[in-house]
């Protein structure tokens, strides 16, 4: 289901974009749109995704989930789990993630995910694109990056061939996305967990304040014991490392 069909692009602003508009159209659940690079590549709260054409694996995926906008965050953590599934097959790289959906080797970030959704007024979910970047073959980073991410290449001394990360992405989310059609995130939770480096880290809260994460529920969301037996549920992100 997850590919069919996929739309290999060459230079566009953002595959989220193009996606988008071929989602209005009316385009099926699991098309894909596919890009050499970005011109105006989307990350998360507002800032940008820097790619080298050529050089990292960008795409979105049309999914129209029949849930309730609510259950659309823990699409981030079931992605999260689908590409580290993916790249320590494809790559052997032990992947860790990053509350909710950062996929890092190491303290560096080699994969990020934005899911963009589209709800009624009255809250059901229309579709959502989950746009997925892969740093592959950069050999550095710019600026503010070249401390914050990594690419394959840089971590196992060899550039992946891209189309085969790209099928086995595309299989392993098609797996994880029936995965959790059939049986909630809950069916995920330990895939999950295993794959985590933010249980047992000390964090900074979004509203203020810090604590250890010390688990997600059921629903996705991350458990913060800020001591004296006081537990926070973080529903989004994001939760950044505290000393
Ligand atoms: C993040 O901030 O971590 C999310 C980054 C998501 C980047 C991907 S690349 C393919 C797709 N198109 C975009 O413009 N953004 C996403």
């Amino acid at each position: 289901m997850i590919g069919a069909p996929v739309h290999r692009l060459d230079v566009v602003d953002s595959t989220q974009s193009v996606l988008a508009r071929l989602a209005r159209e009316g385009a099926p659940e699991g098309t894909v749109v596919t890009a050499r690079h970005q011109t105006a590549g989307r990350g998360r709260r507002g800032h940008s995704w820097w790619d080298e054409p050529d050089s990292s694996l960008l795409l979105s995926i049309l999914l129209r989930p029949t849930v309730a906008a609510s259950q659309v965050a823990q699409l981030s953590l079931v992605c999260a789990v689908a590409v580290s599934d993916a790249l320590t097959v494809e790559t052997g790289i032990a992947c860790r993630i990053r509350w909710p959906n950062d996929v890092l080797a190491g303290d560096r970030k080699l994969s990020g995910i934005l899911p963009d959704a589209a709800c009624t007024p009255d809250g059901r979910v229309e579709h959502v694109i989950v746009g997925i970047g892969i740093n592959l073959a950069q050999r550095a980073f710019p600026g503010e990056l070249a401390d914050l991410a990594t690419s394959v290449r840089l971590v196992t001394g060899r550039a992946p061939d891209r189309r085969r990360i790209e099928s086995a992405l595309l299989a392993a989310i098609d797996a994880r996305y029936r995965q959790w059609l059939s049986s909630g995130f809950a069916a995920l939770r330990a895939a999950w967990l295993e794959r985590s480096g933010t249980i047992g880290t000390r964090v900074r809260l979004p509203e203020g304040g810090h604590g250890v994460a010390v688990d997600v529920d059921a629903d996705g969301a991350l458990l913060v014991d800020g001591g004296a037996g006081h537990v926070t549920r973080v529903l989004s992100g994001p939760v950044a490392a505290a000393s």
